[in-house]
Order: C-alpha cells, then sequence, then structure tokens
C-alpha cells in the first residue's frame, strides 16, 4: 500500500489514524562487512553518509560491496504494472537527476542490510537539492538489503520524468507481503541537504525549484 493511499486511509478513519502517528526521523542502522573476511559490523548513523564515514574509521581502505547485477534485478525494474509512481501523480518535488545518479551508486558502493525503526523515516542520501528517503510506515522495524533500496531507487529514475531529463521525483513501494520492509516506500525528490531531514518531499510544494516530473 502506497502512503497515498494511507493518506486516504488516513482521512477516512480520522482520529484512529491520527493516534497511530505519522512516522518521524528515525536513525539508520547497517549491518556489513566494513573489512574483507571478517565478521560483519553493525553501526547506527543520522544516514548513509554517517555510518560511510563510520566505515573508513574502521577500515581507511574500504573499497565498498559492489551489488552483483543478476537477472532478477532487471525483471523488477522492468515489471508490468511499473514498481514505481512519479512524482507529479503524487506531488513530490523533484530532485535533480544528475544528483541522484550520484546518490543511486553511493548505494550500490556500500551495500549491507539497512534497518529502519517502526514508524520512522530517514534522508539516506542527499546532495545539493535531491534526496533519497525511506519512509517506514508500518508498526515494526524494517529491514532491507541495498541491493533492494538500490533496485527501487534505479526503478523510479529509469521510469520517472524522461520528458524532462533534469528532475526525477517518485516512490517505489516494498510490497505488502514483503518479509521485512512491507508498508515502507523508497522516495526520491527534493531535499535541503543543509537542514536536518524533517522534511519530506510530500511536504514541499511541487514541483520545487528543480522543475516539473512529467512520466514517460
Ligand atoms: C538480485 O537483484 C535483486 C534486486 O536488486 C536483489 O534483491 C537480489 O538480492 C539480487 N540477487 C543476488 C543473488 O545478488
Ligand atoms: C553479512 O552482511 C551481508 C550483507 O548484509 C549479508 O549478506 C550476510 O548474510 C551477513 N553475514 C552474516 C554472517 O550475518
Amino acid at each position: 500500500m502506497s502512503r497515498f493511499v494511507l493518506a486516504f486511509f488516513s482521512l477516512a478513519f480520522g482520529l484512529a489514524a491520527i493516534a497511530m502517528g505519522a512516522p518521524t526521523v528515525g536513525k539508520l542502522q547497517w549491518n556489513g562487512p566494513a573489512v574483507p573476511g571478517q565478521p560483519n559490523v553493525t553501526l547506527v548513523g543520522t544516514d548513509v553518509a554517517d555510518i560511510y564515514k563510520q566505515i573508513l574509521h574502521i577500515n581507511p581502505n574500504f573499497i565498498g560491496n559492489p551489488l552483483p547485477a543478476n537477472d532478477s534485478f532487471n525483471t523488477f525494474v522492468q515489471s508490468t504494472p511499473p514498481p514505481y509512481q512519479c512524482g507529479n501523480d503524487l506531488s513530490l518535488a523533484t530532485a535533480n537527476q544528475g544528483s541522484v545518479f550520484t546518490l543511486v551508486g553511493d548505494i550500490n558502493r556500500i551495500g549491507g542490510t539497512w534497518n529502519l525503526g517502526a514508524n520512522s523515516y530517514n534522508r539516506l542520501l542527499c546532495r545539493d537539492s535531491s534526496g533519497i528517503y525511506w519512509d517506514n510506515y508500518n508498526s515494526k522495524a524494517a529491514s532491507a538489503s541495498a541491493a533492494d533500496v538500490y533496485a527501487r531507487a534505479i526503478a523510479i529514475v529509469g521510469g520517472c520524468c524522461l520528458q524532462t531529463p533534469n528532475t526525477v521525483s517518485g516512490l517505489s513501494s516494498f510490497p505488502d507481503n514483503h518479509p521485512t520492509a512491507s508498508y515502507s516506500d523508497i522516495l526520491i525528490g527534493q531535499a535541503n541537504c543543509n537542514d536536518p531531514a524533517a522534511t519530506l518531499p510530500f511536504n514541499y510544494g511541487y514541483p520545487g525549484p528543480n522543475g516539473v516530473c512529467v512520466p514517460s
């Protein structure tokens, strides 16, 4: 179920839904290999950049955990119906596509397994006015591999705003039956990297300074 659908749900169920509370900013937990051949480490940080810094502190020679490309990745990105919704449908203020490409590469580089607490969101990566967010509106913690986050981010970048190649915004939900990340979404859209991550791209006016997102 997308956040968009959830918004209607909240309206319909009024006070009960409000009592559940909207997600708030949460820390990101990372588990993975910081040193090749050594046991995994668990790190907690404000975002991926913070965790990357902690990894470099443990291993200054960290070269990353690049994800192997595989067929199920391509199948997912090209699946029907598309595994994403684009920004104009959701009033998601847009990001700059070039910045987002760089950020997507960082997801691939750090690898590992990512965890986010119940009812919380995290601005995973940020560059200039562009962000990749993970919004968990489930009442239990979410866990996803970097590969799963990467696949969703790539699906949005590859499928949204192709007629306006400098912008991108969109959302890709984990399926309701996902074993560890149900009721959570990967979002791409506007960010203000100089400010703390209190604002989601829904809350900036659409389209925002980067311009409109017209789906292909
Ligand atoms: C293949 O890619 C998908 C999507 O990125 C990912 O969920 C899965 O873990 C990958 N499988 C392998 C064996 O790398
Ligand atoms: C170490 O982390 C990798 C990446 O998240 C994961 O695939 C692997 O299962 C982990 N190994 C152990 C022993 O937990």
